[in-house]
């Protein structure tokens, strides 16, 4: 009995052991990115100009950075808090995270090394890792002129003082988060007269499939790219609007996805909102209200519309019927 317990409590002893080399390993190998270069980003008003662009109706980083007015139509950003962060995204039993603040009032001390190891690599300032729902791992595979771009514009933004309350990540993803961020490797902007591979490197960049690719713990399920909503997954409906929302298939799937819509009526269901009015939605025009930042969409030109669509027509076309607004009446 005595040497049984022995035998035991040396085990218990040399698993803690090992549970303590590994949690030590992971604080101190990572998250393994090198650490940012120096260089500066000139602001040359092309930049500014293709940044502003591609911030308002590409990728976003103001549209997740902003706190959004959920009583009105697709929830536009708080203009007069543009940039301050604060914005909650509900990650349900794996946390809750919340948009930082990214105007000169609390990133204006980065150098921009700083700044794009974060926006491409995940690795804040202080050395924390970044939860990939801030898409950096998007980012980093852009056409590297395209990311200066945004990042010169961003640092345009007024300063505003506001600090975000601190997320959360539950166990282990609070410790698996750390593995994520990686050093990457910039793409290659491919030229408007090839459509298709322009519209797939659009769609990346404007982060259709982050919200129409269902994924089980963070990794998209296989054969089901852009076909929307899937019962269980992480992605499987929003709640931000204060109803369900379930984000819509997109493949050419002529019954449930979006097979039978021509190039026109897909660019004009974009450009219709281009000139929103903003107006306050009517209790019950809230069940249909959307997550998808559309009226920001809305801003991009016909030429990209028309790309992003020419690629989603190469999709695969799969069948899953989703129900878009299952609180709507
Ligand atoms: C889909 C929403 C989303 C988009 C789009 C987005 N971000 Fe983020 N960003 C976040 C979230 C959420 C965090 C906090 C991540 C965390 O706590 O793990 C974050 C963190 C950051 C940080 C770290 C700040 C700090 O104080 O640590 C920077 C810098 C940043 N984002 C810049 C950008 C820029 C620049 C863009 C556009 C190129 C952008 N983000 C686009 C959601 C987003
Ligand atoms: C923040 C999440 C999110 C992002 C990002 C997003 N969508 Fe959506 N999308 C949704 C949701 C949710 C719906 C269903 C509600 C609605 O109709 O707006 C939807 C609906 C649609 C529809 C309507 C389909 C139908 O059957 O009526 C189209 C088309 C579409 N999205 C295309 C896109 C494209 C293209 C992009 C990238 C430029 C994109 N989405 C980015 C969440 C998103």
């Amino acid at each position: 009995m005595k040497i049984l317990l022995k035998i035991l409590g040396g085990i218990i002893v040399l698993l803690l052991f090992c549970v303590a080399c590994g949690y030590g390993y992971l604080m101190f190998a990572y998250p393994a990115v090198p650490p940012p270069t120096a260089f500066e980003i000139e602001a040359t008003p092309e930049r500014l100009a293709r940044g502003k662009y591609l911030n308002d109706h590409v990728v976003g980083c103001t549209t997740c950075h902003t706190r959004r007015d959920w009583t009105k139509f697709s929830g536009p950003v708080m203009e007069d808090r543009l940039g301050s962060g604060g914005e909650s995204f509900n990650l349900g039993p794996a946390g809750m995270l919340y948009s930082k603040n990214i105007t000169p009032a609390a990133i204006g001390s980065w150098s921009d090394g700083d700044l794009l190891r974060a926006v491409t690599q995940g690795v804040s300032k202080d050395g924390t890792a970044m939860f990939p729902l801030m898409p950096y791992p998007h980012f980093g595979a852009m056409d590297q002129e395209d990311v200066h771009a945004v990042l010169a514009y961003i640092r345009s933004l007024k300063a505003i003082e506001n600090t975000p309350p601190a997320g959360k990540l539950s166990f282990p993803l609070n410790l698996i988060v750390r593995t994520i961020p990686k050093s990457n490797t910039f793409g290659k902007r491919p030229p408007r007269a090839d459509k298709v591979a322009y519209g797939q490197y659009m769609t990346k960049a404007a982060l259709c499939g982050d919200c129409h690719t269902a994924s089980v713990s963070g990794t998209p399920m296989p054969g089901m790219e852009f076909a929307g909503s899937v019962e269980g997954a992480d992605n499987w409906q929003f709640v931000e609007t204060g109803y369900r929302v379930r984000a819509a298939n997109i493949t050419p799937d002529a019954n449930t996805g979006i097979g039978s819509w021509t190039e026109m009526q897909f660019i004009d269901k974009f450009k219709g909102f281009e000139t929103a009015t903003n107006t306050t939605l009517a209790e019950y025009e809230r069940a249909n209200n959307t997550v998808m930042p559309i009226t920001a969409y809305a801003g991009m030109t016909r030429d990209d519309l028309a790309a992003i669509y020419a690629y989603l027509r190469t999709l695969k076309p799969v069948t899953n019927r989703v129900e878009k607004f299952p609180d709507a009446k």
